[in-house]
């Protein structure tokens, strides 16, 4: 399916390319970018081409091109974790790129090596190794992200497209930290409908859903529970992550129907509930069930979870006037162990019985 090998080639920063690095104490989330990128293009002709590991840069692009007007774009979000004797991982990388390759194909983009890809961001990783930082609980954080960048305005797939890798050093993704977060139930803007693209990972669920976010912070509210578009009922995700409810033992999240993200965070928080023994259901539940199994106290935890934001507690929902506390408020003991149980495999301190871990150089 790809023409021939691709070749990477690389470009190390000069001296003067090098940039400083930022106090690893505050680094936010995404604001800091490191020495390298890595960069390739597709056309119709040449397939995959031109990739590089280059020092990081700006990109000169036509007006016309086509992820400007259509929206042609598609990313990933993953990780690479300082931990054990200095050590540097990746976590489930293969997942990312797989997942990415899906997204490609739903929005009529074309799919890559991702073996080779995987290869060339160790390489790249390897060498900003210095960037990965050593803070507690900050990692680097890899954006892969591929655009349209043919310069045509008909509505159609475009015949060539960049593909390109950054990453940054980050810290917590909310400010809440591990904190328990403030969610409001979203029942007037939706995130995504069955038979659209809710389960690839594109920009434009991300623009779509800026407009919630905005008004639940305006009201308070760290994120917004988004609930299915048909009937306004069924939960589907929370902000940027997957939602998971623990009730009495049952450990639930919505089932990947389509309008959800297959998280691979999500993923891993299953295999590790079915390791400890929790029944675990991917189905369906409305909020009305959630509402009353906050209220009648069978609501024992709620979390998010995402590459991003991790394990992220929910302290309290808002649903229509209602508010509904959860563990009164306080992280609870499942989200504390799921997060500190991921950290030790994703950072090398447990044994990695999943083989989810890979190592950088
Ligand atoms: C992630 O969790 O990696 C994401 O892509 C979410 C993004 C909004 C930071």
């Amino acid at each position: 399916m790809f023409k021939k090998e691709l070749e990477v080639t690389l470009h190390k920063a000069s001296a003067d390319q090098v940039k400083p690095k930022p106090d690893q104490n505050s680094l936010g989330f995404g604001q800091f970018f490191t020495d390298h990128m890595f960069t390739m293009r597709w056309n119709r002709n040449n397939g995959w081409h031109d990739a590089a590991i280059e020092p990081y840069h700006s990109f000169a692009m036509d007006p016309a091109a086509m992820v400007f007007h259509y929206g042609q774009a598609i990313f990933e979000g993953m990780k690479a974790y300082r931990g054990k004797d200095d050590q540097i991982f990746l976590f489930r990388p293969a997942d990312n790129f797989t997942r990415m390759n899906q997204s490609a194909v739903r929005m009529c983009m074309p799919r890559f090596p991702q073996e080779r890809v995987l290869q060339a961001l160790r390489a790249m990783v390897y060498l900003d190794q210095e960037w990965v930082p050593r803070a507690p609980g900050s990692t680097l954080y890899i954006r892969p992200t591929m655009i349209a960048v043919e310069p045509a305005l008909g509505l159609r797939p475009a015949e060539e497209y960049l593909f390109f890798i950054i990453s940054c050093p980050v810290g917590a993704y909310y400010a809440e930290g591990f904190a328990p977060t403030r969610i409001y139930v979203e029942d007037k803007y939706v995130r995504a409908v069955p038979g659209g693209v809710g389960n690839a990972k594109t920009a434009g669920n991300y623009a779509a859903s800026v407009k919630a976010q905005v008004e639940a912070h305006d009201k308070g509210y760290t994120q917004v529970l988004w609930l299915d578009a048909v009937e306004r009922r069924y939960v589907e995700e929370v902000g940027t992550s997957n939602i998971f409810f623990l009730i009495n033992n049952e450990l639930i999240t919505p089932p990947l129907e389509g309008s959800i993200l297959p998280g691979i965070t999500r993923d891993s928080v299953l295999q590790l509930a079915r390791d400890w023994g929790y029944q675990v259901s991917e189905r369906r539940i409305t909020i009305d069930e959630v509402v009353a199994a906050g209220k009648d106290g069978s609501l024992k935890e709620s979390f998010g979870t995402g590459t991003a934001a991790v394990i992220s507690p929910v302290g309290e929902l808002c649903y229509r006037e209602q508010h509904v506390k959860i563990n009164g408020g306080a992280t609870g003991a499942l989200a504390k162990r799921l997060f500190e149980e991921l950290q030790a495999i994703q950072f090398g301190y447990l044994d990695d019985a999943h083989k989810w871990r890979v190592r950088v150089g």
